[in-house]
């Protein structure tokens, strides 16, 4: 019998699987995640770890787990993890790919058509009285039809499905790879769509100076990671009226603070990270998660390794 840390609650059935498999699970049943020191304490008797990205897996929490055989991220991203770390001490890491793509690539597009027609704003006006007649000069958007998309990152698995429904609107796509030009790329874009792993290398990828390379009034829409944008950068460009808007499921730090700057500039559209959030993607993600843990408690290779992983 193995011990699972498991640091969230799942919807559906699938933890039921580890202990129908006779592993012995601690589930945390705090409203909040565990505290770094509180998931120090719960892992160092677990040789299975369940996380989700708010988590983060490094050499310190590492060293404190010296029995474990498994992290199974309960996403497709993995940078809340310290892969090399975890690969260094024999840990498999696993995550949930594919599983959540088609339902993060809806939402990227449910962000870029809200932040283009501005419904948050036309939608507060009704529910705040101030819909008085069929206004001819209000709430006027932007088109996306016909339009420009760069989507940064290239076309993986949620690009790829990006760049499926912009054909759909007749859009024109520039897939932004690693080796692309970035700049060139933002300065021909209506609408820009970041799906880049989060890396050093990525780590505020959007920042000063590619914001000063996009074309004016510009949208960008954020289902990636929060850190591929400089937040500082974003709000001038917000509020200097680079950017016609920016529409984000991720940020840095999450949850964002209320009184956070950003959330002061115009046109901006947060959403508290829910890419995946669909009763049938996460009861999905659940069992490929538990399908991990139970192949790396029993020795045998990961289905889903983070190693082999793109978003
Ligand atoms: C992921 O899986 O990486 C998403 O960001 C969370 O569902």
């Amino acid at each position: 019998m193995a011990h699972v840390f498991v640091s969230r609650g799942l919807a559906g059935d699938a933890l039921d699987r580890l202990t129908e498999a006779g592993h012995d699970v601690d589930l945390w049943t705090g409203n909040l995640p565990p505290h770094p020191t509180e998931l120090r304490d719960h892992v160092a008797a677990a040789h299975g770890l369940l996380t989700t990205l708010t988590e983060r897996v490094d050499e310190q929490l590492l060293d404190a787990a010296p029995q474990l055989q498994v992290i199974a991220n309960y996403a497709v991203g993995f940078d809340n993890i310290d892969i090399a770390a975890a690969e260094a001490r024999g840990v498999a890491v696993g995550v949930t790919p594919d599983v959540l793509t088609d339902a993060t690539a809806d939402l990227t597009f449910a962000l870029l058509l809200a932040a283009a027609r501005r419904l948050p704003e036309a939608a507060a006006a009704v529910t705040e009285g101030r819909w008085r007649s069929f206004e001819t000069q209000a709430w006027l958007g932007a088109d996306v039809t016909g339009q420009t998309i760069a989507i940064v990152g290239g076309a993986g698995r949620i690009g790829g499905a990006v760049a499926r429904r912009a054909r759909g609107f007749s859009m024109t796509t520039i897939i932004v790879g690693r080796n692309d030009n970035l700049h060139e790329a933002l300065a021909q874009a209506d609408f820009v769509s970041l799906h880049a792993p989060l890396t050093p290398a990525t780590h505020h990828l959007i920042d000063d100076a590619a914001l000063h390379a996009v074309k004016r009034g510009a949208i960008l829409v954020n289902t990636g990671r929060g850190g591929l944008v400089d937040q500082v950068a974003l709000a001038r460009a917000l509020h200097d009226g680079r950017l016609a808007a920016a529409a984000l499921d991720v940020t840095d730090p999450e949850p964002l603070p209320v009184d956070d700057p950003l959330l002061a500039a115009p046109n901006v559209l947060v959403l508290p990270h829910i890419g995946s959030a669909t009763h049938t993607t996460r009861a999905k993600m659940a069992h490929l998660t538990v399908d991990n843990l139970l192949a790396g408690l029993d020795g045998r290779p990961l289905p889903h390794p983070a190693a082999a992983s793109k978003k």
